[in-house]
């Protein structure tokens, strides 16, 4: 049984919340519901404490005597704000606290979930649209509305997602401490191969999904360590990061924390070149240093280096991106660059339809080396974090 706080705004939308409640509280779960002072316009509270079985607050000055506003979010596992309007996210996204719900979301440690619900000019509004990326870039899932009918006679984006829906991805990241005691390394972010001291060649690589990956790992009781090339995402909890530039550090510290390790997910996007020389100055146009060239040379392949050490029981997970014209492509290149590469596990993802870097969703291939092949639907990149290690931890059990 895990601890679910349902933070409820204040939309219309929160009648359809009592049926996510009650999907809560029908799988074994303790469900504290908070409500807005808004949201108790739209349902009252005698309804959300019979669903939930629970004592309800708004307000901080509630049950001061326990600490409320600190105690509710302290002790879930997960925070499931449905519906989330674009108030109550923008003063999530601000770091208030004028509320039990918002106070609660600053003092939690465990994932969080948005299920936003608005008209869809208060969707698409620039202010929204921000402050849906300063909580996806803390790691909070923020759902995509789906299309319709709205309240008035208007329609577009801003129907909250139906409530199994909601369901399904909270309960992904309810999974329980199923890799306490393993020992993980993720690499994450592009490398930086430099030309001079203020140019390089990189790549565009956000590490999204590699972060996502060590934050879901660490959720699940592992002890994870993330090496992280030149991203600007707030450290997960729970995980020990080492910051790196180049292909060739990254190469040290991956080898440093995998000899002990249990499992490696290499979903850094590596160069796979580097310059020849690095200048020590900067190179100027019209100058003697102004080069025709730039020569390169290869970066070794981390992921070959890796398997060839390869310890007993050890899992090698790479990561592949790859175009194709057909899905039958992408995956017969997964299947090669699998055979290739000898890792255990290949996540391949179909990048073929461009925009695909710096997004917050993903769609992946998990492939393993027993001819195992798992497709997934369309995901936040938290979602498919958790997906990867149940594939790599049903992989391990196969082992
Ligand atoms: N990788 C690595 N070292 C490199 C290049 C890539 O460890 N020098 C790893 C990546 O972290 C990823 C996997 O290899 O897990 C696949 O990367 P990709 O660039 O798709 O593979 P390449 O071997 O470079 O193949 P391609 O020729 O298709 O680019």
């Amino acid at each position: 049984m895990s601890s679910v706080v349902v933070g409820v705004g204040g939309g219309i939308a929160a009648y359809k919340v009592a049926g996510l409640v009650r999907l809560f509280t029908e799988a074994g779960h303790d469900v504290t519901v908070v409500p807005t002072r808004a949201a108790l316009q739209f349902v009252g509270e005698p309804t959300w404490a019979a669903l939930s079985g629970n004592p309800v607050s708004t307000e901080v000055w509630d049950r001061v005597h326990q600490v409320n506003h600190v105690a509710v979010g302290k002790q879930a596992d997960l925070v499931v704000i449905a519906p989330a309007t674009a108030d109550l996210m923008g003063r999530a996204a601000a770091g208030l606290a004028d509320d039990l719900l918002t106070a609660t979301l600053l003092t939690a440690t465990c994932p969080l979930v948005f299920a936003p619900a608005m008209h869809t000019e208060m969707w698409m509004h620039p202010a929204t649209v921000a402050n849906v990326d300063t909580l996806r870039q803390r790691g909070a899932v923020v759902v995509e509305p789906d299309s319709g009918r709205l309240t008035g006679s208007d329609s577009g984006p801003g129907r909250l997602p139906e409530v199994e829906a909601i369901f399904r991805i909270a309960t992904e990241l309810l999974a329980p401490p199923d890799l306490a005691g393993l020992k993980i390394v993720v690499t994450a972010g592009g490398t930086r191969e430099p030309i001079d001291p203020v140019r390089f060649l990189g790549n565009r690589s956000s590490g999204k999904q590699g972060y996502a990956l060590a934050a879901a790992a660490a959720r699940r009781g592992a002890d994870v360590t993330l090496i992280s090339a030149n991203t600007s995402l707030p450290p997960p909890p729970d995980v020990a990061v080492v910051s790196v530039e180049t292909a060739a550090q990254l190469a040290t510290q991956v080898h440093k924390y995998a000899t002990d390790a249990d499992i490696i997910a290499m979903a850094a996007a590596v160069a796979d070149f580097r310059p020849t020389e690095v200048s020590r100055v900067k190179l100027k146009k019209d100058s003697a240093a102004e080069p025709d060239t730039i020569a390169l040379e290869r970066n070794p392949d981390i992921l070959l280096e890796l398997v060839a050490a390869r310890s007993s029981g050890q899992v090698v997970v790479g990561f592949a991106a790859e175009t194709g014209d057909e899905s039958a492509e992408v995956l017969e290149y997964g299947r090669k660059k699998l055979a290739a590469k000898g890792c255990d596990v290949l996540v391949v993802n179909d990048v073929s339809g461009g925009e695909v870097f710096d997004r917050h969703d993903n769609e992946v291939i998990v492939l393993d080396r027993f001819g195992g092949q798992r497709q997934y639907p369309r995901s936040d990149k938290s979602v498919v974090a958790d997906q990867i290690l149940d594939a790599v931890a049903d992989y391990r059990d196969q082992d």
